[in-house]
């Protein structure tokens, strides 16, 4: 591309300061440095994560440094690589990943997790393990949001940081695998193991919820109940599987009582899908004593949840997922491959493509309840 080994200037969409709309500018994205890969980005998602670090930064969620760029359910094509790469050359289709797998460290070479521990510290501090970010702006450093930042035209992220996927996967439909769809699909196959026959809820019909009910689906659970205080979310849940959709609204009683009773004393399988903590409560008491499992796949950060003992004691398992538990860098150029075999209907999540320069629209649908997925085309 001729690029190589040069600054590359291009657009991004930078946040400058919490709470405050994304600006569009030119930014400067240095070359990769040993074991990076420089990636020209063509499609992102923009999940209710990002949002979140932007609106509720210091809230709900942990302040991070700023400026910084977003996005982290993004797809493109390697532009150029740094020395010491030898799984990627210029061309290839890729995922940059938030959750690297180096395949080296104590937890990668578990099969009880996926929590691999390389570049975790730094890139939450919004920098590679330099300390230091690849993209500034008028020669200021703009952070890099978990170490991907996809709502820019180009990005750098660490070797371990990325998968190579299927030559032919189209990337404006799979970048939805970088977070989202994978996160609830994962949750529900990896993380909880619904058995066939069981009776599941998923608490939040977003992408994420709307991809656990695939995941219940694809399990053969018996029930799928779906839950959101959107009535809009009925219609578009029932296309993704579930069997019934209750809405917290239309019932007086609080809905841990509502669904117990529905299901002749609780759910063998609940999922919170929208990072609140009352509904993980509420999630955790919907359970079957004895053997239910209560999964948080929402995010938060700053909130405490309590609970009673007694429905720990009386059986009940509650447990968190990151990334729904996938090993990422070998799994997400599987789930790929499903979505390209017709076993994975990704298309079904994306209601609106915008372009970068609309950004600010895409937050503005996805909180007002109106989209699942926007995906920004660059
Ligand atoms: N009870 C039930 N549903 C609720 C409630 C509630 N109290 N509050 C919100 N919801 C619903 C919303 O109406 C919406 O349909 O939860 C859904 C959340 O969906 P999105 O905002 O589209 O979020 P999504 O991208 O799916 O992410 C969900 O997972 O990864 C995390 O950070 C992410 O915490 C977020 C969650
Ligand atoms: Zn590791």
């Amino acid at each position: 591309m001729g690029t190589e080994n040069k600054v590359i200037r291009c657009k991004a969409a930078v946040a400058w300061e919490p709470g405050k709309p994304l600006c569009i500018e030119e930014v400067e994205v240095a070359p990769p440095r040993a074991h990076e890969v420089r990636i020209k980005i063509v499609a992102s998602g923009v999940c209710h994560t990002d949002w979140a670090y932007l609106y509720e930064c210091g809230k709900g969620m942990a302040p991070r440094p700023f400026p910084l760029v977003l996005g982290h359910e993004g797809a493109g094509v390697v532009e150029s690589v740094g020395a010491g790469v030898c799984g990627f050359a210029p061309g290839d289709k890729v995922i940059p990943l938030f959750l690297p797998q180096c395949k080296k460290c104590e937890r990668c070479l578990s099969p009880k997790t996926n929590l691999c521990t390389e570049n975790w510290e730094n890139t939450q501090q919004g920098v590679l393990s330099d300390n230091k970010s690849r993209i500034s702006c008028r020669g200021q450093q703009v952070h890099q949001f978990i170490g991907v930042s996809s709502f820019s035209e180009f990005t750098v992220v660490p070797e371990n940081n990325v998968t190579k996927i299927h030559t032919d996967a189209p990337l404006d439909t799979v970048c939805l695998l970088g977070c989202g769809v994978a996160t609830g699909y994962g949750a529900v196959l990896n993380s909880g193991k619904v058995e066939s026959g069981s009776a599941c809820a998923v608490f939040g019909l977003g992408a994420v919820g709307l991809a656990a009910v695939l995941g219940c689906k694809t399990a053969g659970a018996s029930r799928i109940i779906g839950i959101d205080l959107n009535p809009d979310k009925a219609e578009i849940a029932k296309k993704f599987g579930v069997t019934e959709f209750v809405n917290p609204k239309d019932h007086s009683r609080p809905i841990q009582e509502v669904l117990r009773e529905m299901t002749n004393g609780g759910l063998d399988y609940c999922f919170e899908c929208v990072g609140n903590v009352a509904v993980m409560r509420a999630a955790l008491e919907s359970s079957k004593p004895a053997w239910g499992t209560c999964v948080i796949v929402g995010w938060t950060e700053l909130e405490e949840l309590s609970l009673a003992p007694i429905d720990i004691l009386l059986g009940r398992t509650l447990k968190g997922t990151y990334f729904g538990g996938w090993k990422s860098v070998d799994e997400v150029p599987r789930l790929v491959e499903d979505y390209m075999n017709g076993r994975l209907p990704l298309d079904e999540f994306v209601t609106h493509t915008l372009s970068l320069d609309q950004i600010n629209q895409a937050f503005d649908l996805l909180v007002s309840g109106k989209s699942i997925r926007t995906v920004i085309k660059m």
